[in-house]
């Protein structure tokens, strides 16, 4: 049967794949200053808006009844981590800003942050689809399972469907056929 935390482990395999395209960038030297601003729109709306949505609004909540501390252990760490990812992200955005008025440096800005929001993401969903989700699998029933997808598909039913789910992974897989 689905899981919720199967739910996450599947959006993890595109979140993965957009990361391997992150640092394909860098290693090739791209230059396109519209693949950067694509890759900050699927993390802000498919990575961060829709994924971690569901982990800091849903899960994390529930493994919270259940004696998870959001102030310190693996739910702490997670959260952090993704204050962490954002923060890369705006990186990412003010190097595309600059590279847009010509500015010095304004790549070495950009692959510095797409390369530490790549390797910070691919440690963290390491840790999670190992430690965390089992742990969790562990501490909810099949009915709290079930209610979570309930509630992540009202999630994504109110996403903008330009960056829904199906949406997110079209538009991954192109960028996969440019720099993969
Ligand atoms: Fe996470
Ligand atoms: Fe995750």
């Amino acid at each position: 049967m689905e899981t919720a935390t199967h739910n996450l482990e599947n959006d993890h395999i595109h979140i993965l794949r957009l990361t391997d395209i992150m640092l394909a960038m860098v290693e090739k030297g791209s230059g396109e200053v519209n693949h950067f601003a694509e890759i900050v729109n699927l993390i802000r709306k498919f990575a961060d808006g829709f994924h971690h949505a569901k982990e800091e609004d849903l899960l994390f909540p529930l493994l919270g009844q259940k004696g998870f501390s959001p102030e310190q252990g693996p739910v702490a760490v997670m959260l952090h981590e993704h204050v962490q990812g954002r923060n890369y992200v705006k990186g990412i955005s003010e190097g595309i800003e600059k590279l847009r008025k010509g500015g010095d440096g304004a790549l070495d800005t950009i692959y510095e942050n797409i390369s530490g929001y790549a390797n910070l993401l691919q440690n963290h969903i390491g840790k999670e689809n190992n430690i965390l989700f089992r742990m969790a699998d562990q501490a909810l029933s099949a009915e709290e399972q079930q209610n979570l997808l309930t509630r992540f598909a009202e999630v994504e039913n109110s996403l903008d469907p330009e960056f829904n789910a199906e949406s997110a992974i079209i538009k991954i897989n192109q960028l996969a056929t440019i720099y993969l």
